[in-house]
């Protein structure tokens, strides 16, 4: 496939299970083709599925340097390569999801727009699960069809169509990368691995393998979390898979294993298989189109076979890594019979969330249309979800008392309306919980009701919006949640609320879990 031309990646596949000769045969025109397309891969890493030394892998530990993994962990025969290849797509075609961006990276003849529009899914795919992401990249592709289209929107609109998707940077970064590519690269989407990872914003090692393979053809493996845990249960490689020794391995492997004559379709097979097979918890071995290739699924029949046949069980493990001892791609942790295939990958222990306190505030007025209007502020344009609206917020650095939460509250509100507000108007709502990646946010909510004279801003960073004008801004989940929870205890019989320290009030969804709004607003997810 001439990826340069504008021509679309090749779709060519290995085809049904061969005998030797074909596999040989094909493996060699494989590599041909590999050296071929070398000098049009200026900077790649390169995928050369044959090339001996990468296929035996590293030689066995001398010297005094760290030891080496051993060849358990690698690909080293080429016949089992073009097997695996060739079962693994062949389920691909079979079992895998239409989804827009594999439509669109297939139909569209433009190789400006298709590389556009890969770029768009594998950035709203970073840390969002694919049925989330189908609806959003839907009506972004409808309102940006083309790099154009996306420079030329503002920060704000982008904001607003990535409300609720979650790490809100991502948006941003693709709004900048659109700018960039029209302002400085004449309107080009840049068109090797190596261009995208040096050129656009929030592109990563992975992101522009993914890009690179599945819109350009580039022969490239993509690694990300569904293909580590494949490749680490594939090759028994149960080293921290954090670790650089692991990553190195893994892009090592994924780059032997890529299918040259098809890799975009390859690397979208291995993300299906860890999406949808080989998961991470309750793993379907039994569907798995490489489980003959699969080392942890070997060693986990061979642990239930040797339990039941003693014998069997004081033999020495002859498949294992010969260098286990000192293997940097080894477990260091004991085998567990409990988890099975499971006991790869492993990963080091996720640090616990800081634990955040924030006050918010839901300030009403009657609007000139007879419909409620809410204060909403906007937040700095760095740091956690940057240029976002929210209602206004304190972040608490301890917990005090209802009244001096309260006087803080209404001294900040006070002084954003230019306005004396007395404390006595404010009315505590409720407690909402929200789980971002790396915080356990507390939302403690007051709201405040004004009279029209009370409420004029002239901040610049202040608006007022009515209830369906905020459903639709650029607000983040948690300020959703704050809403639905104010406009739950609005429908409530009026009276004054007071917090009760001992337990907090009860909602339809108790507050110490994330509240979900699936009801009411389209999707609710952790975000950042
Ligand atoms: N995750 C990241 N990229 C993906 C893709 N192209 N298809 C499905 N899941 C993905």
């Amino acid at each position: 496939a001439d990826w340069t031309s504008g021509s679309r990646p090749s779709s060519n596949v290995a085809g049904p299970e061969m005998n030797p000769n074909e596999i040989s045969r094909k493996l060699n025109m494989s590599r041909l083709r590999s050296a071929m397309l070398k000098g049009k891969r200026a900077g790649l890493e390169m995928a050369e599925a044959a090339k001996p030394s990468d296929v035996l892998g590293p030689p066995e530990g001398t010297g005094d340097s760290p030891s080496p993994a051993s060849t358990y962990h690698s690909f080293h025969d080429p016949a089992d390569v073009v097997l695996l290849r060739s079962r693994l797509l062949h389920w691909y075609h079979r079992e895998k999801r239409e989804l827009p961006w594999r439509t669109l990276a297939v139909t569209e003849s433009d190789l400006n727009i298709r590389t556009y529009a890969v770029w768009v899914s594998e950035i709203m795919l970073q840390q969002t699960q694919v049925a989330t992401v189908i609806d959003y990249y839907n009506k972004w592709m409808k309102r940006w069809p083309t790099v154009q289209d996306l420079a030329a929107a503002t920060l704000e609109e982008v904001n607003q169509m990535w409300a609720g998707l979650g790490y809100y940077s991502r948006g941003k970064r693709l709004h900048e990368g659109a700018q960039k590519v029209v302002s400085e690269l004449k309107g080009q989407m840049p068109h090797t691995v190596d261009s995208l990872l040096k050129q656009l914003p929030g592109v990563g090692r992975y992101t522009a393998a993914a890009v690179g393979s599945i819109a350009l053809g580039q022969v490239t493996g993509a690694v990300d979390g569904n293909v580590i845990r494949v490749l680490c249960r594939l090759r028994a490689i149960g080293a921290d898979s954090t670790s650089p020794a692991v990553t190195e391995a893994l892009w090592s492997q994924a780059n032997i294993l890529v299918d040259p004559e098809g890799p975009g379709d390859f690397n979208q097979a291995m993300m299906e298989l860890g999406a949808r097979v080989c998961t991470p918890k309750g793993p379907l071995c039994s569907q798995c189109p490489v489980q003959s290739h699969c080392h942890s699924f070997q060693k986990t029949s061979r642990k239930l076979l040797g339990k039941l046949n003693r014998k069997l069980s004081t033999l020495p493990d002859i498949e294992d890594c010969a260098n286990s001892e000192t293997c940097p791609l080894c477990p260091s942790q004991p085998w567990d019979d409990e988890l099975g295939v499971q006991n790869f990958p492993r990963k080091p222990a996720k640090k616990p969330p800081r634990v955040e306190r924030t006050l918010t505030c839901v300030v009403i007025r009657p609007g000139v249309e007879g419909e409620d209007e809410y204060l909403l502020t906007q937040r700095p344009n760095k740091g956690l979800l940057a240029g976002l609206w929210e209602f206004p917020s304190l972040l608490q650095e301890k917990k005090s008392s209802e009244m001096k939460e309260k006087r803080a509250l209404c001294t900040q509100i006070s002084g954003l309306l230019g306005t004396h507000l007395t404390e006595s108007l404010f009315q505590y709502v409720g407690e909402v919980v929200h789980i971002f990646s790396h915080i356990h946010q507390t939302y403690v909510v007051q709201s405040v009701r004004l009279k029209a004279a009370d409420a004029q801003t002239q901040a610049e960073n202040a608006q007022w919006l009515t209830g369906s004008a905020l459903q639709e801004a650029a607000v983040s989940t948690g300020v959703k949640k704050v809403f639905i929870l104010f406009t739950q205890r609005a429908c409530e019989a009026p009276g004054t609320k007071t917090r009760q320290t001992s337990k907090p009030p009860k909602l339809s969804a108790a507050p110490s879990r994330q509240l979900s709004l699936s009801s009411f607003f389209n999707s609710v997810k952790q975000e950042s």
